[in-house]
């Protein structure tokens, strides 16, 4: 946790946008980034500041979002905006969570899902240290349509912010835009943020408005530049599909940063949370959902998605496996080509090679999984646990119907189907006797042959 700024911090995050250009029935803030919400983005993002207090903006009916939210940052509070009229309102409706509150309020944008906390930091950081009552992320992107341009007679304070909608088209050749984030000194937001007046072309209450207020007050509003990337602004599809390909990119960097291979780093895609150890390999076309961990050593062939998975080091996956939650792999461990594990556990060197489901198992150390075998742990209503001993080995094209324990170093024939336990080191055959007819191939071709 760091908390490098003198004053007290405040955190007013704005998400009650309607969103309307995503065409969806969730709300903007709940689309996922790398398996994360944008919401629980800008939340990770701003969690490591120690705000005293963080209020989140919300439309009526979105209480979706406030079941996630609470899920991992419980001491969120929640304000209603009941119309949405504007970024300067939504934050007037959040302004009463703050009474009494002295010290610096930072506002979020829920939409803006790529910052970086570093960058938070810096802007706080440079706000005291110049006395500004105002501090705002800045940048200069490549195309600046749609965004709030900086008025600067003298860089770095600035006098105005132009909203896209209202500027003149000398205005919009400003190339400085506002990034979507500002610190605003709590004693001027309390007291401007009930004067602001909207806007005369649009009706609506522009937050950016409060930057030429303080400045008619004489006060400061300072610039702070960023990268453009991490002001991404997600209002479409589009720009969510672009914010997924930014993100990534960082996850692989950061990959391979920690000394993970990546054989061709543009095919594989991470989940926000993903934990490599070094020297894990991880071949082309592999994905991951949230909550895998791989350790020391261990490979990942082509084809793989994992979710809610633990590897342990040296371990050999794929090519084509899917471990989902619950999975969990022992050191040295091999799950191959169309092998699905769900809540099972294959134990140190155990292999379980080909055309292979195991659901709600728990596997030995070294024992063997022959191709095709299934664990049957669902009648329909209710799951059951398989046990398979230590060195035990299950024959090919075998089925155990749960609940059912194979003992340690026993073995199953294969095409078995297994519905009693079998203790340790016995041999279970459970199949139809095979009865060969001497001869009898021949007689039927014969007699075939004879009629046809
Ligand atoms: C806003 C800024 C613009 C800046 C850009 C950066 C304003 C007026 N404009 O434009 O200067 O360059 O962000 O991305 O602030 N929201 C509410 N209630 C409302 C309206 C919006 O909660 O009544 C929330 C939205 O959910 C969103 C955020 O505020 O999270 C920003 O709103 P949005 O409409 O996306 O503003 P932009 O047009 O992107
Ligand atoms: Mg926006």
């Amino acid at each position: 946790m760091t908390n490098q700024h003198k004053h007290k911090l405040g955190i007013i995050i704005l998400a009650a946008g309607k969103g309307t250009r995503m065409r969806s029935q969730l709300p903007k803030v709940m689309h996922k980034l790398a398996g994360r919400s944008m919401i629980e983005h800008v939340l990770a993002a701003a969690a490591p500041l120690g705000a005293q207090k963080t209020v989140m903006v919300l439309a009526p009916g979105m209480d979706e979002v406030k079941v996630a939210v609470q899920e991992h940052y419980p001491h969120t509070e929640f304000a209603t905006q009941n119309e949405q009229k504007g970024t300067g309102h939504a934050v007037r409706c959040a302004m009463n969570y703050f009474n009494g509150f002295d010290g610096t309020i930072l506002v979020l944008y829920g939409d803006t899902p790529l910052i970086h906390t570093a960058t938070l930091e810096g802007l706080l950081t440079q706000k005291d240290e110049h006395q500004a009552a105002i501090a705002l992320l800045g940048m200069k992107p490549v195309n600046p349509t749609g965004y709030g341009r900086l008025v600067m007679v003298e860089e770095p304070w600035v006098e105005q912010i132009v909203e896209c909608k209202d500027a003149t088209p000398e205005e919009k050749r400003i190339p400085w835009v506002w990034g979507g984030v500002m610190a605003f000194d709590s004693s001027f937001l309390h007291t401007a943020i009930t004067q602001l007046k909207p806007s005369p072309v649009t009706d609506e209450y522009y937050l950016t408005k409060l930057v030429e207020m303080a400045d008619e007050r004489h006060l400061r509003g300072l610039m702070v530049p960023m990268a453009e990337e991490e002001a991404m602004g997600i209002n479409s599809r589009e720009q969510l599909a672009r914010a997924e390909a930014a993100l990534q990119q960082r996850l692989r960097m950061k990959a391979m940063e920690n000394g993970a291979t990546l054989v061709a780093p543009e095919t594989v895609f991470f989940a926000y949370d993903t934990k490599l150890a070094a020297d894990v390999t991880i071949h082309p076309h592999v994905v991951f959902g949230p909550g895998v961990t791989i350790e020391y050593g261990t490979e990942i062939k082509s084809f793989s998605h994992l979710e809610g998975a633990h590897i342990e080091k040296d371990a050999v996956v794929g090519p084509y496996a899917r471990l989902r939650p619950g999975s969990r792999l022992g050191e040295g461990a091999h799950v191959g080509n169309f092998v699905e594990l769900k809540k099972t556990t294959l134990a140190k060197g155990a292999k379980a090679n080909h055309l292979t489901y195991l659901g709600d198992t728990d596997v030995g150390a070294y024992a063997n999984i022959g191709a095709g075998t299934i664990t049957c742990n669902y009648n329909g209503l209710e799951k059951f646990k398989t046990v398979i001993g230590e060195e035990a080995f299950i024959g090919s094209n075998s089925a155990l119907v749960a609940p059912v324990t194979v003992g340690d170093g026993a073995m199953v024939a294969a095409g078995s189907v297994i519905t009693r336990d079998v203790e340790p080191d016995a041999l279970a055959v459970a199949r139809g006797q095979q009865v060969n007819k001497q001869g009898k191939a021949k007689t039927f071709k014969q007699r075939k042959q004879t009629n046809g």
